[in-house]
């Protein structure tokens, strides 16, 4: 593991870097020659562990972050209380107007913020700036919708009575986000906790504090300008502990979170058992299904991206591909040419040409090598090159896999086909008719992305109907990674179906009221029950 939680004695005080990491570092504010504080209530500070951020793609130390202690996340929490007590009588498009110069001051700073997120991430960096641009799609989103977040009149059945349903702030939310997306998924949440009025705490990977920091940085500077208190897009860095403590405190009113299953269930577990709100975005293991009468060509760049793009690290990835039998060897034939062109593309995820990043960090390596195995050990039929790419033995890099799994039912004992692997491996298997593909398409635990490829619309119906594709997003001769942000983002199943983003998502951030009112003379009860003495 790159990343590493140690006392602070053990570093130097200051150290070299090379010229292309200290140059986005510096472009936006951070100081890597010191240990950079990690927290932000108002105030830059920091005065627990060490996080050592580390360039997936080099191998080098990017800088030292100073985590959140216990005291400082317990204050923090505290102010952010505070804070939104006065936040939420600020009009809602009041706070629109603020979120209109966060995203302002955000897309100054794209190629900046684009660059660190492809330096500390490891994504190429037109998916760096792409998600940059993630966020400042979002951000405007955030502003229509601080004049839209509508309540409703509902007709009462009592004369003289009306009923309303009424939004109102909700109070501190708690965001705790994955490495993959390290500034877009925050993103998400802020935009939508702003604009209904709450203080947002950011939690983020352990192994991105550089992009939290960054970030939070740019949206202190404007939070300040406009005389609000910093703490209501706070930042506390840290390790499991950290994210524990947030999940755990009754402070926290909902908490939005990213990551595997196995920790959403826990999560999801404590924040339920203290009757806490809990959003969650866990696995996704999402698959396109190519029938005979789609366009190859684009059908199969689609899948190329998907599977690829991203080092297979989106949730949204491609994971598995199903194809029709009268085209699966023209498909799997085109699918290997684009993949033998990949590995003199690989290299630095900052420079233009690159076409196929590192995996995150060590730990990824070892989940893609394990994978691997049990692919072979199971008799998959490997297609492609495959394992770390040694020439560039300095950083994660792997090469990206297909593989014929021997058996295509996911429900068997073992299979590969049921667990999400966050890393470029492709599973594909062939069918005969669409039903198949879509129980396939549908037999994994996990429920967030899926793509058909097809122009046939009676497919079309099929696959959008009740007994259609069952997961969160499902779409048509799209493939299954890259979403916009104006419909509403999660999955089904063990993806946890929660909504971030577009949509009715933002119904989620605030406390719904029922009020009933009586503007009559009389006092009718409901249901004609009467109850006089
Ligand atoms: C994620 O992988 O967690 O749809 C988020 C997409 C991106 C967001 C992915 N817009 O691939």
């Amino acid at each position: 593991m790159f990343l590493r939680a140690t006392g602070p004695a053990l570093f130097p005080a200051a150290r070299g870097l090379s010229t292309r990491a200290s140059q986005v570092l510096s472009s936006l504010g951070i100081n890597h020659a010191e240990p950079v504080p990690g927290v932000y209530d108002g105030q830059w500070r920091g005065s627990g562990e060490h996080l050592v951020s580390v360039c997936p793609a080099t191998g080098e130390e990017l800088a030292r972050v100073v985590s959140a202690s216990p005291e400082e996340l317990h204050t923090t929490l505290d102010k952010a209380r505070e804070a939104y007590k006065s936040f939420r009588l600020v009009p809602a498009p009041r706070r629109g107007e603020v979120l209109r110069q966060i995203r302002e001051a955000i897309a100054a700073k794209k190629a900046d913020l684009g660059a660190l997120v492809s330096l500390e991430m490891g994504k190429i960096r037109s998916e760096g700036a792409g998600e940059v641009q993630e966020i400042v799609d979002i951000l405007d989103y955030g502003v229509g919708l601080s004049r839209m977040m509508n309540g409703r009149v509902v007709a009462s059945e009592r004369p003289g009575h009306s009923i309303l349903e009424i939004p109102n702030p909700l109070g501190v939310v708690a965001v705790l986000s994955a490495f993959n997306f390290p500034v877009a998924v925050y993103g998400w949440n802020l935009a939508l906790s702003f604009a209904a009025g709450n203080a947002t705490i950011w939690k983020p990977s352990q192994t991105t504090p550089l992009c939290s920091i960054a970030l939070t940085k740019i949206i202190s500077e404007v939070l300040e300008r406009n005389e609000l208190p910093g703490v209501l897009a706070a930042l506390v860095t840290g390790a499991k502990d950290v994210g524990s403590a947030i999940v755990e405190s009754e402070y926290v009113d909902m908490v939005s979170f990213t990551g595997s299953e196995a920790v959403g269930r826990q999560v999801a577990k404590t924040v339920q058992s203290r009757f806490g709100k809990v959003l969650l975005e866990l696995g996704g293991n999402n698959a396109s299904i190519i029938m005979p009468d789609a366009d190859l060509s684009l059908a199969v760049p689609a899948v190329f991206f998907g599977a690829v793009g991203t080092a297979g690290q989106r949730c949204t990835s491609t994971r598995r591909l199903y194809l029709h039998r009268t085209i699966a060897p023209e498909v799997l034939s085109r699918l290997e040419t684009l993949y033998a062109s990949v590995p003199p593309k690989m290299g630095d995820p900052l420079l233009e040409n690159t076409l196929l990043g590192p995996l995150h960090n060590e730990n990824a390596v070892q989940i893609y090598e394990r994978a691997l195995e049990t692919h072979k050990a199971q008799h998959a039929e490997i297609l492609t090159s495959s394992g770390r790419y040694t020439q560039l033995a300095e950083g994660n890099f792997v090469l990206p896999v297909i593989a014929v799994p021997k058996h295509a039912d996911p429900g068997l004992a073992g299979s590969m086909w049921s667990t999400e692997t966050f890393a470029p491996i492709l599973s594909v298997a062939v069918f005969d008719e669409l039903e198949q593909a879509i129980e396939w398409n549908n037999a994994v635990p996990q429920g967030l992305s899926s793509s058909l490829w097809t122009r046939d619309v009676r497919h079309i119906g099929q696959w959008l109907g009740p007994a259609g594709s069952d997961t969160g997003i499902v779409n048509v001769n799209v493939g299954t990674s890259g979403a916009e942000i104006g419909a509403a983002f999660g999955g089904n199943k063990s993806t946890g179906w929660g909504r971030e983003s577009g949509g009715d998502a933002w119904k989620q951030y605030v406390r719904w009221s029922a009020a009933t009112i009586n503007f009559s003379d009389a006092a009718p009860l409901a249901q004609g029950v009467s109850f006089a003495p």
